[in-house]
């Protein structure tokens, strides 16, 4: 391809690069978990310190994980350890790429099952499961769901096998090309969502829960969930991103590319949070139910809408997809990881890491019900693979690659690889240098 007709290659890697992150950015990290962990952290003052996080963290954070993919062309593991050599650096730099890979294979796990969720509810959608349910029979049906272990098992099983399918056949791009039509189309049902939110009468009251700050509410807890889940949103310290990164050419103005990728996975995460929150105090529900709000409330709206079947349905539909674009995203550094360090080829490779990460997945489902009194310092098993991901090897690996960017690479050779005169490279030093990672070090200090 790069050989043929350069330009129109080019074009298409970029459109393709684009779509892949995008897809992997933009998932149940945006529609499931962010309305959850705003409700369970008491509402504006973790949405500002988030977007602050995703602002001064996560773009700098973004774009240093693909300015080290670019620069090393590998999988993050040799990647980190190529160019620690190549600046006369400790080897120990793999260990950021490491981090990232047994994340990915963690979050995977649990990921899987609520990816599993979604695809239970594609089928009651259409079968008219929600129409005429109050919120009393829709969260009683929610909660029979979770507490049926076989049944969970199953969807979680499908929707580790249509990743593991996706995977191994190597048709992601086909995923993700796809994803070009469906995330517009998630996104309009999502505005009509919000639509809905207006006519109950109770949007402007989620407004201000969304963005009026009560700064009693902010603490440790609260300020280390935000910073978090602006890493888990961004598919950051995971690799993932880096591994991106390795396919991308010269061409490409990477402070461009994340503004787009940012600014799509912060809409899709406001717009389910403007979606959610008027049905949650229209119907007097509990914004801090957990992981099942999202599940709990926009049924509820499909079961009042005109129209509700198809567009619940369809609903349902378009989150698995975008859910299968972030999971494949998941999978690959670590069947990648496999191909290149075992005899295995990719797709004995993908079976494998699929299915070591689908009986990990059970562990995790099982605390929704039998487990669920399984407790480790006080977190269940699902809680507890969250905790440890997104609280602790994101921001640790995210922090490893900026830190790099920062103050192991010559700076120069940065400024000029993301297009940036005197002053904004001088404010993009003071970022990568100073901001973010005291930031995350100040919230890992405080919550020790
Ligand atoms: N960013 C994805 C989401 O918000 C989840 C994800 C995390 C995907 C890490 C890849 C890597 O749903
Ligand atoms: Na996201």
């Amino acid at each position: 391809m790069a050989t043929t007709a350069l330009p129109h290659a080019q074009w298409s890697s970029r459109l393709g690069f684009i779509l892949a992150a995008t897809g992997s950015a933009v998932g149940l990290g945006n529609i499931w978990k962010f309305p959850y962990m705003v409700g369970q952290s008491g509402g504006a003052a973790f949405v500002l310190v988030y977007l602050a996080c995703i602002a001064f963290i996560g773009v700098p954070i973004l774009v240093s994980e693909w300015l080290l993919g670019r620069r090393g062309q590998k999988n993050p593991i040799n990647t980190m350890s190529a160019l620690a050599r190549e600046h006369g650096h400790h080897r120990n730099w793999a260990l950021v790429g490491a981090i990232g890979i047994l994340g990915a294979f963690l979050i995977l796990s649990f990921y899987s099952v609520i990816g599993g969720w979604a695809l239970a509810y594609i089928r009651d959608a259409a079968l008219g499961g929600f129409s005429g349910l109050d919120k009393a029979a829709i969260g009683a049906a929610f909660d029979a769901f979770l507490a049926r272990p076989g049944e969970l098992l199953v969807w979680h099983s499908l929707f580790m096998l249509l990743t593991i399918g996706v995977v191994a056949l190597g048709v992601t791009g086909g995923l993700e090309r796809g994803s070009k039509l469906m995330m517009p189309a998630l996104g309009l049902i999502l505005i009509v969502l919000v639509g809905y939110g207006i006519t109950t009468g109770s949007f402007g009251e989620a407004v201000a829960y969304l963005f009026n700050p009560d700064w009693s509410k902010l603490d440790g807890k609260v300020l280390l969930a935000a910073l978090g889940h602006a890493f888990f949103t961004l598919s950051l310290g995971m690799g993932v991103m880096m591994a991106y990164g390795s396919y991308l050419g010269e061409e490409v103005n990477l402070l461009r590319a994340a503004r787009t990728v940012v600014i799509l996975d912060t809409t899709f995460a406001l717009c389910a949070g403007l979606a959610i929150f008027p049905i949650v105090f229209a119907n007097g529900l509990d914004p801090a139910a957990g992981p099942g709000l999202v599940f709990v409330t926009l049924p509820l709206a499909f079961g009042n809408i005109s129209g509700g079947l198809v567009l619940g349905t369809l609903f349902f539909l378009l989150l698995t997809f975008a859910a299968l674009t972030s999971s494949i995203s998941l999978l690959e550094p670590v069947v990648e990881l496999l191909e290149e360090r075992t005899p295995l080829k990719r797709i004995g490779a993908t079976v494998i890491a699929g299915l070591t990460i689908w009986a990990l997945g059970i562990a995790a489902l099982l605390s929704f019900n039998l487990w669920g009194d399984v407790k480790f310092a006080g977190l269940n098993i699902f809680d507890l693979l969250d905790y440890i991901t997104s609280k602790f090897m994101l921001p640790l690996a995210g922090l490893g690659a900026i830190v790099f960017v920062a103050w192991k690479l010559e700076q120069e050779s940065v400024r000029r690889e993301l297009r940036l005169g005197n002053g904004g490279f001088a404010i993009w030093k003071l970022l990568t240098r100073y901001v973010a990672p005291i930031a995350v070090l100040f919230v890992f200090w405080h919550n020790l």
